[in-house]
């Protein structure tokens, strides 16, 4: 039964690029909030419209974190900018983000690039002279990523996965999580505190979106929460904002 559930899910692309391990993470997630389901899925007794309800729900919280970004539903090899949200907002001003960011930080040698999405398409602007550790969660998406950076003779090494279950980071200059921990705290924010906490980076380097996907001004681009977090840590940080998006570069 949760086979179908898988497929039915997957079903939609961009969603189709998803591990089923991460979809049935996502499934039994939602069965912790609905235990009649979850008995009825477990003795197949599930009817047509229930299924329907679950695939909707699991479908709804899969694109919050993965299918909105996604700007086509079908991802070729020709990669640039305006294919996925974040780098098409970016575009602007990647430039002046790095210049801003590294002369915080200093040029790091190595980059650890969290839930990088399209992110690598910039890292011409940083320099071929850098090592780049790049996370993103399905394995297609780390396909893509691959050639463009092999194909560009960037040194790199590709982390694939869900970054939860990381089990161990490389020590690094400088660690991007950009527009990623909205993304990963579903519940609350003790999943970015342990992840903060885990990585070890001499900086850390952090975004949020101030705007929504659908381009909607938002209530608290200023992440409270965030900023007491570093706070309570004892982390020293600089903010710095663009015209979509917060940074924090955030001193290890
Ligand atoms: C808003 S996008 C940001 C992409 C990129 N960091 C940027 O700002 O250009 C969030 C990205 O995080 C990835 N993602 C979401 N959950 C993840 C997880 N648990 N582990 C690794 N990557 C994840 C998604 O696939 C998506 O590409």
């Amino acid at each position: 039964m949760h086979q179908i559930l898988i497929e039915k899910i997957k079903d939609k692309p961009p969603l189709d690029r998803l591990d089923n391990g991460f979809v049935l993470h996502f499934i039994n997630e939602f069965f912790k909030r609905s235990n009649t389901l979850k008995i009825k899925c477990e003795n197949e007794t599930l009817k047509e419209r229930e299924i329907k309800k679950i695939v909707k729900e699991v479908r709804n919280e899969l694109n919050k974190i993965y299918g909105q970004f996604w700007k086509v539903k079908k991802v070729k090899l020709n990669l640039n900018y305006d294919i996925h949200q974040s780098t098409f907002e970016r575009k602007e001003f990647y430039h002046a983000l790095y210049e801003k960011l590294f002369s915080i930080t200093g040029k790091p040698k190595t980059v650890l690039d969290i839930g990088a999405g399209l992110n690598p398409l910039s890292y011409g602007l940083i320099g071929n002279d850098v090592f780049y550790y790049v996370n993103e969660l399905t394995k297609e998406d780390c396909n893509l990523i691959e050639e463009y950076l092999k194909k560009n003779k960037f040194k790199f090494e590709i982390l694939q996965g869900d970054v939860l279950e990381i089990k161990e980071f490389p020590e690094v200059d400088v660690c991007f999580l950009f527009k990623i921990l909205d993304s990963l705290d579903l519940r609350d924010h003790k999943t970015s505190e342990n992840l903060i906490n885990k990585i070890k980076a001499n900086y850390l380097i952090v975004s949020f979106a101030s705007v929504t996907t659908k381009n909607r001004g938002m209530n608290y681009p200023r992440r409270g929460w965030f900023e007491q977090m570093l706070k309570r840590l004892g982390y020293k940080f600089n903010k710095l904002e663009f015209v979509n998006e917060i940074f924090y570069v955030i001193k290890k």
